[in-house]
């Protein structure tokens, strides 16, 4: 059983790494923003040591296997693993690929969260493996995945781990805003874009992927969006889903003390109220190691070995 990686970045590095380390699954084609490399039995562990000192951008010279698109390399691999960056306009090229790769009844594991929040409905079923897109390695997908039939009313978390970071900063620690941004994108928790962060596009993509677990299909569009402002204390980035009323929006909201969605620094939280039950889930939200164990999870189920 072979791998598609598609994105070779901190988490696609991290889940080669990991993916050597913990199973014997191989990758046999590997893409960044400038090209791929393929073979068809698989990369060895010689081969992947040197593609991951091969610079960023670096996969198709590093002279390790040969040139190949990935139209090519679905021909000989058996899981996409999608860790290129977000785009919000159009989804691609992941949306396209998802779509070449589940008509030839490939798996698809993913930490992308764009294709999802633009095309939930249609590419969302039985072969495409998200937990990764949302709070990284805190395994919510599958809690959500655990409900039915209860009926899930109401979703209402903190998603983004950056932003969270930045309130943290200003409200607990004193720092000055522009000073906690600076730190987050020290930390390596913003997204490339930090607008998508700092705009709530982050947040309310999550929002899309979990209300379309929990049941309620939404476009990214639907979600209401104000962006990111301190508003005294404690603000937090609130994304709120509402089932009954079909509504979704991420904002910046005054926390009571007593709100079980405080958390501090990067970490995340959801509360999840169902016509039985309240639950609520705290975990690390970002962060390579955490994506990269969620993939390897989803990569694992996606073969049959979990
Ligand atoms: N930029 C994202 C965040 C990364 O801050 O939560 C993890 O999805």
């Amino acid at each position: 059983m072979s791998v598609l990686l598609f994105g070779f970045g901190g988490v696609g590095r991290t889940y080669a790494e990991l993916l050597y380390e913990r199973t014997d699954l191989r990758i046999a084609a590997v893409f960044d923003s400038r090209g791929g490399a393929g073979s068809k039995d698989g990369f060895t562990r010689s081969e992947i040591r040197r593609l991951l000192e091969a610079p960023r951008g670096g996969v198709a010279t590093s002279g390790v296997g040969r040139a190949v698109t990935p139209d090519e390399a679905l021909d000989f691999c058996h899981v996409v693993v999608d860790v290129s960056p977000p785009n919000y306009e159009t989804g691609e090229p992941s949306l396209t690929l998802y779509r070449k790769a589940l008509s030839r009844g490939l798996a698809v594991v993913t930490a992308n969260k764009a294709p999802l929040a633009l095309a939930f409905s249609e590419i969302a079923g039985k072969r495409l493996y998200y937990k990764a897109t949302v709070m990284a390695g805190t395994p919510l997908v599958d809690l959500l995945k655990g409900l039915p039939p209860q009926t899930v009313l109401r979703v209402r978390g903190i998603l983004n781990g950056s932003t969270n970071y930045i309130l943290t900063r200003v409200y607990k620690d004193g720092v000055p805003f522009e000073a906690a941004l600076e730190e987050a994108r020290r930390l390596g928790v913003l997204e490339p874009d930090p607008r998508l962060d700092l705009e709530g596009v982050d947040a309310a993509a999550k929002l899309v992927i979990i209300a379309g677990t929990a049941g309620m299909p939404l476009r990214l569009a639907d979600v209401t969006r104000k962006p990111l402002a301190p508003l005294g204390p404690v603000t937090r980035y609130v994304a709120l889903a509402d089932l009954v009323e079909r509504r979704a929006s991420v904002e910046p909201v005054r926390l009571p003390p007593d709100d079980p969605l405080h958390v501090d620094y990067t970490m995340n939280a959801v509360e999840i109220t169902t016509d039985a039950n309240a639950i609520i889930v705290k975990g690390k939200g970002a962060g390579r190691l955490e994506t990269a164990y969620a993939l390897l999870n989803d990569t694992l189920r996606a073969v049959g070995r979990l």
